[in-house]
């Protein structure tokens, strides 16, 4: 625990969560699902001062903070960086889970995110709060021991640390400390699925792309303050102007700007309105101002309030299947600190049910023959144009609405398949799939040699191919592409 304490220490807690992940055998296996429906809601916390009093923590206090959590708290907590800002501080990321060090095989990892713009920082507050809130709580409160029995929850309080730095508690609007310290805005600074983002990749969007890369986040909260709203991508649209100084633009876009909706428009509008309904007012939709908007139930769609190139929930979304949406939690930026306590109060339940819908829908496994998981497996419902893949252990997550579905699932190497299934409401659906190796190699019939063809490399991050309205046609090897090649050859196949 002394290790726990150091720089060091850190370092070998990074290498040990992420290497534990290559071990199957080091991995826990899947406990009976329990479901949340059953449960009593989760308590009001009692916030207790003397660990974690309703005042802004600076950076070395945040850390201190995390520090002391992660000693006092070692089978419920772990602290590793993703990497750190422009100036040197610690991207700081506490997993808050009862099997804090390893992947629970079978079990949802999800993530919420605060700070990304660094003026912007009642997000930051509320996420030690909430972590204060699971570990002061998993003793005595069923709901919260569920969780963190069920999902392990990444924390990154704060992604923009410089940002903060420079920023002024009371200033409700604005723009100084919004920006990392090169100036850049880390939600412009991702790929973008609609425009060629030429913006330079900044360190901190580096760290967080890379994390995401390495951990598959089924759901993700990103927080943000000066609307009051929960709102789901598309944050771009194919047809935007981006409007860059003038505020005339920025008006006429923002009472001309159409929806920008993806496949999975349901599941985003349902995860919007868990958060805003759990929220003291979110959902009343009442305007922050009297010249800004109003938003119907306190959500809308990203595109249609304003569109923006380089966001962050489009990337997660779309490189990597990840549900994230965006929460505006306060309308001014950065509220004065005797008000904190009010916006925990506010967003306490639904910081908390929010993070449970990672237990919605459909959940399994991908293997070979032999039973053995496959790695990257793609899967795509059917409709949703817009896949997914298997982690390592073969597992898969997707969060859907009761209803009739169809998945098709496709690893090079193996022949398609397409699978049906229902979600209900109660609990989510566990669906393993085993795929048979291809026989379109040339020359092996049946009887012959029965080998395998090596797995392709997909790239890391890999591009998705057209998006769903462009008329061009893609060359990407994305996963669209693949799955569809992949299809193609299932009923080549079929009908010769
Ligand atoms: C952590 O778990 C271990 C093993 O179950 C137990 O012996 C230990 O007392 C626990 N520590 C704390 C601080 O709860
Ligand atoms: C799916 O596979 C997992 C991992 O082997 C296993 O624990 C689980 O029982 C299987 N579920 C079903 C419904 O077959
Ligand atoms: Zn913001």
């Amino acid at each position: 625990m002394i290790l726990r304490n150091t720089i060091a220490g850190q370092l070998v807690l990074l290498l040990l969560i992420y290497g534990r992940h290559t071990l199957l055998s080091s991995a826990k296996t899947v406990a009976n699902e329990q479901m949340s429906l059953a449960l009593p809601e989760p308590r009001a916390y009692l916030p207790d001062a003397q660990n974690l009093d309703f005042v802004y923590h600076d950076h070395e206090e945040l850390t201190r903070f995390l520090r002391a959590t992660s000693a006092r708290y070692p089978n419920l907590t772990a602290l590793y960086s993703i990497g750190k800002s422009i100036q040197g501080r610690d991207l700081w990321v506490m997993v808050v889970s009862s099997s804090p060090y390893e992947h629970m095989v079978g079990k949802p990892d999800v993530k919420y995110v605060g700070n990304i713009h660094g003026n912007e920082p009642v997000g930051r507050e509320m996420l030690l709060h909430l972590i204060q809130y699971f570990v002061s709580s998993y003793n005595t409160d069923q709901y919260v021991k569920w969780l963190l029995d069920n999902t392990r929850i990444h924390i990154l309080p704060t992604m923009n640390p410089d940002g903060y730095a420079v920023s002024k508690e009371g200033t409700c609007d604005g723009g100084q400390g919004r920006y990392n310290a090169r100036g850049f805005d880390l939600n412009r600074n991702f790929p973008d699925y609609f425009k060629q983002n030429n913006k330079r990749g900044q360190p901190e969007t580096d760290a967080v792309k890379d994390w995401i890369s390495k951990i598959q986040f089924v759901l993700s909260g990103s927080l943000h303050g000066g609307a009051l709203v929960a709102s789901y991508p598309y944050d771009n649209t194919p047809n935007s102007r981006i409007c860059r100084s003038s505020a005339l633009c920025a008006m006429f876009q923002t009472y001309s700007a159409a929806p920008s909706l993806t496949p999975d428009d349901d599941v985003f509008k349902h995860l919007s309105l868990v958060y805003a309904r759990n929220h003291a007012k979110m959902s009343r939709g009442v305007a922050c101002k009297s010249a800004t908007p109003a938003f119907e139930n306190g959500i809308t769609n990203g595109a249609a309030w304003y569109p923006l190139t380089g966001g962050m929930q489009d990337f997660n979304y779309v490189w990597y299947g990840c549900m994230e949406i965006t929460l505006e939690i306060s309308c001014c930026k950065f509220p004065p600190a005797y008000e904190l306590k009010k916006y925990w109060e506010d967003n306490q339940l639904s910081l908390i049910k929010f993070l449970a819908e990672a237990h919605r829908g459909v959940q399994g496994f991908v293997f070979d023959p032999a039973g053995m998981p496959i790695e990257r497996a793609s899967i795509k419902i059917k409709g949703r144009d817009v896949g997914f893949q298997t982690t390592k252990y073969g597992e898969f997550w997707r969060i859907l609405l009761p209803g009739y579905y169809k998945a098709e699932v496709f690893a090079e190497g193996y022949a398609p398949r397409e699978v049906e299934f229902v979600i209900v409401e109660q609990h989510p659906t566990l669906l393993n799939v085993t795929l048979q190796a291809s026989k379109r190699i040339e020359g092996v019939g049946a009887g012959g040699p029965s080998y395998y063809r090596p797995m392709q490399q997909v790239p890391q991050h890999y591009r998705p191919g057209a998006p769903p309205y462009a008329a061009a046609a893609s060359t990407d090897n994305g996963i669209f592409s693949t799955i569809s090649n992949g299809l193609n050859s299932l009923y080549s196949n079929i009908f010769g």
